[in-house]
């Protein structure tokens, strides 16, 4: 599937936090879509060392890229030697997606450091390259904004939130000081589909309530899951989003939703009906302070500057993953 006229083969695109999920599938549609293209993954990966929160320091998985054929560099952000790796390329397209992803790491000192500080080196690069950068901003910059969230109206309610609206704020002093460069920021919403597993606890409540309800155990929801509702994105329409937005005529920061906040209950249901099973929910109280409650991207900007509007409804995407839910379930599981 190509989402552009843009020809990437014999581009050379770095993929930065291509072990990871999002970055994983991106590697793929150029790796499919466009044999010839040089990939370059930065990751990395994953250590045994854990957060105060009992998570992953960060995510990487190789088995994310297994298939995947072209180079990869095991480095860290926080490296300057790792980095400095990246100064034998000259890139066209960089794909920045590597950061701490977990919404709950309270430690700012080091969520700080891993997404605001090396932003700044990436900055450098796009321009020493003279390449296109598409970064992964979040929906977590609006924090409990009222629906629709519209870019510019932010406000962040915890440190990950925090330092992706800090790197809106750098991209958008640096573009404008660079109106040469084609810098873009993507917020996607709630993104769920294959390669999310290896996120572990961080990953969408697609597959893990997939995974319960494969267990023959009734799925675990907040109380008044009907009413909480999320902006739920499949991956592939955050993959289109990407590619798109290396046609952006302007740099600029841009919502990846669909538009339609959907429950946790529905996901729940439409899970029940793939799956073919009918177990009660089994509900609980949310312990979670500064949860939002109800997202729904603004896409109209998205829409008219991008050409980007989602393909998947929540049933759409939820249909297309199923069978990789229950092979993961098969495999990593049972
Ligand atoms: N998945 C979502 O719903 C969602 C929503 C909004 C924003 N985002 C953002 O999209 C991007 C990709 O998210 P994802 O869901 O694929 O998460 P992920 O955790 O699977 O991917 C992030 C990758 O970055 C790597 N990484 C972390 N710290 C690093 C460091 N210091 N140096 C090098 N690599 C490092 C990890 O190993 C991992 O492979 C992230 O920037 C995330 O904040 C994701």
């Amino acid at each position: 599937m190509h989402y552009t006229n843009i020809d990437f083969n014999k581009k050379t695109i770095l993929i930065t936090g291509g072990a990871g999920f999002i970055g994983s599938n991106l590697a793929f549609y150029f790796q499919d879509n466009f044999p010839e293209s040089n990939i370059i993954i930065f990751d990395c990966f994953r250590s045994e060392e854990t957060f105060s929160n009992g998570n992953l320091k960060s995510f990487g998985h190789y088995k994310n890229l297994i298939g995947f054929k072209g180079e990869i560099i095991c480095g860290n952000l926080n490296n300057t030697n790792d980095l400095e790796r990246l100064l034998d390329f000259n890139f066209d397209f960089i794909f920045h997606q590597a950061a701490i992803s977990d919404t709950r790491v309270y430690d700012q000192e080091i969520i700080m450091k891993t997404n605001v500080n090396t932003f700044y080196d990436i900055l450098d690069l796009t321009k020493k390259n003279n390449a296109t950068l598409i970064y992964a901003s979040s929906a977590a910059t609006y924090g409990s904004m009222p629906s629709p969230q519209t870019v510019g109206y932010e406000k962040p309610e915890n440190p990950y939130g925090y330092s992706k609206y800090a790197m809106d704020q750098i991209a958008n002093k640096f573009y404008n000081e660079n109106q040469n460069l084609r810098i873009i920021g993507l917020k996607y919403f709630n993104v769920y589909g294959p390669r999310e597993f290896y996120k572990n606890s961080t990953a969408s409540m697609v597959i893990q309530l997939g995974h319960q309800i494969l267990q023959g155990k009734a799925p675990r929801l907040f109380e008044g899951s009907d009413k909480i509702l999320r902006d739920f994105i499949y991956i592939e329409d955050v993959i289109q989003g990407n590619i798109k937005a290396c046609n952006a005529k302007q740099s600029g920061v841009y919502n990846i939703g669909t538009g339609k906040p959907r429950s946790f209950q529905d996901i729940a249901d439409i899970l029940q009906k793939e799956l073919g099973t009918n177990l009660e929910t089994e509900y609980f109280a949310n312990p979670f302070d500064g949860y939002q409650m109800h997202t729904q991207a603004e896409i109209s900007d998205s829409m008219d500057d991008l050409g980007f509007e989602a393909n998947y409804e929540l049933e759409d995407g939820i249909k297309a993953y199923i069978s990789e839910i229950k092979r993961i379930y098969e495999e990593e599981i049972k």
